[in-house]
């Protein structure tokens, strides 16, 4: 197993925050959409993005896409700054090392192009292949790196003529045409059928390996990421309340809202009761999630909730295994850490 070592270390996250403002003009609305966020992404490693709906899960897959620039905190890209960097040729060279798979693929792809002009699109704004014969080879050479072949046979058709998996693959393709170092994929399997899920995150898994990649996969199904993904992040009402090894997560859940994620999951190693039939937590409550200014945003929810649960929020406390959690439930067994 590769360690997290520094030197593998492609694209960080150093506090990052998020604030929408939205309303009318008689009333104004802020959200805190994501606050005060670590995340660390490393050379050919998967690192899992798990929380519910509305945890600002896309808020921050989007802030490390450059598609929104945070309210607070900054990027790194191999430790340089990229926040800082601004401009429409900074974004173009940010988007040959860092690229975006969107949940949607019926929305991702332009309904009136083939999908050989989706390809060809950024080969030509990347500046890969120096005559148009060469892009072509290359384009089908991506598609065949997407299991699409005979690729001829995919090349000419329309978005509307390939099935939502195929579709996914075409998008996975247009991300890999520019030979990215990141790859961000928010729920890149959440709207495709049951039956062809496991066969896209293969592919994402299989190109990891290949390109020695750094992957982002944001999800609301925690068995998924078990699956896929070496490290985990879990995230509640905008912030990162648990990280760490995969295992170590899904074995010694510490945080509360980890364990219930957990209680959803069939795992018959673990010996926990199967509450849902899938993996997914139904939650009627999500979308009424109101977290408080000072305290821990899971305390309407935690059987373990204290007083002080209720006035401080959690810091970061580190575990012997390398485990991340906010939660008062851990003060004296272990130290807190200075985020960087
Ligand atoms: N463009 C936006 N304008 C206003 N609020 C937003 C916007 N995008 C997301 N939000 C709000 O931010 C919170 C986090 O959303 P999001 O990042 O989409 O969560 P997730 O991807 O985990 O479902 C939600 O309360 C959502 O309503
Ligand atoms: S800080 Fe308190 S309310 Fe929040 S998860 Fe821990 S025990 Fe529960
Ligand atoms: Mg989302």
């Amino acid at each position: 197993m590769i360690s997290n070592n520094p030197d593998s270390l492609v694209l960080e996250a150093r506090g990052i925050s998020k604030v929408f403002n939205t309303g009318n003009m008689f009333s104004r609305v802020q959200v805190n959409a994501v606050e005060n966020a670590d995340l660390k992404l490393y050379r050919g490693r998967v690192t899992a993005l798990v929380g519910e709906s509305g945890s600002g899960k896309s808020t921050i897959i989007r802030m490390l896409a450059r598609i929104y620039d945070p309210t607070a905190g900054e990027i790194y890209f191999k430790g340089q700054n990229v926040s800082a960097q601004k401009g429409r040729h900074a974004i173009l060279h940010y988007r040959s090392l860092v690229q975006m798979i969107f949940q949607d693929p019926f929305s991702s792809l332009n309904p009136v192009h083939k999908i050989d002009h989706h390809l060809l699109r950024p080969l030509q704004i990347h500046h890969k292949g120096a005559t148009s014969k060469e892009r072509r080879t290359l384009v089908n050479e991506l598609l065949e790196r997407v299991k699409l072949y005979p690729p001829e046979d995919f090349a000419y058709k329309y978005p509307h003529e390939l099935s939502g998996g195929q579709r996914q693959r075409v998008a996975i393709a247009r991300a890999l045409a520019v030979e990215p170092e990141v790859m961000l994929a928010d729920e890149p399997v959440s709207m495709l059928d049951v039956s062809i899920r496991i066969g896209i995150l293969n592919l994402l898994d299989e190109l990891r390996r290949d390109y020695n990649m750094a992957v982002l996969y944001v999800t609301h199904d925690i068995a998924s990421a078990r699956y896929f993904a070496q490290e985990i992040a879990v995230m509640y009402a905008g912030h990162i309340i648990e990280q760490g090894e995969s295992e170590t997560v899904i074995q010694q859940p510490k945080h509360p809202y980890t364990q219930l994620l957990l209680s959803a999951v069939p795992d018959p190693e673990r010996g926990l009761k199967t509450a849902t039939p899938s993996s997914e937590v139904v939650n009627p409550s999500a979308k009424n999630i109101a977290p408080s200014d000072t305290g821990c945003p899971f305390a309407s929810r935690c059987p373990h909730v204290m007083d002080i649960c209720r006035s401080q929020m959690p810091d970061y406390v580190r575990s012997d295994d390398n485990q991340m959690v906010r939660c008062h439930l851990y003060p004296e067994e272990t130290n807190v850490i200075a985020m960087p």
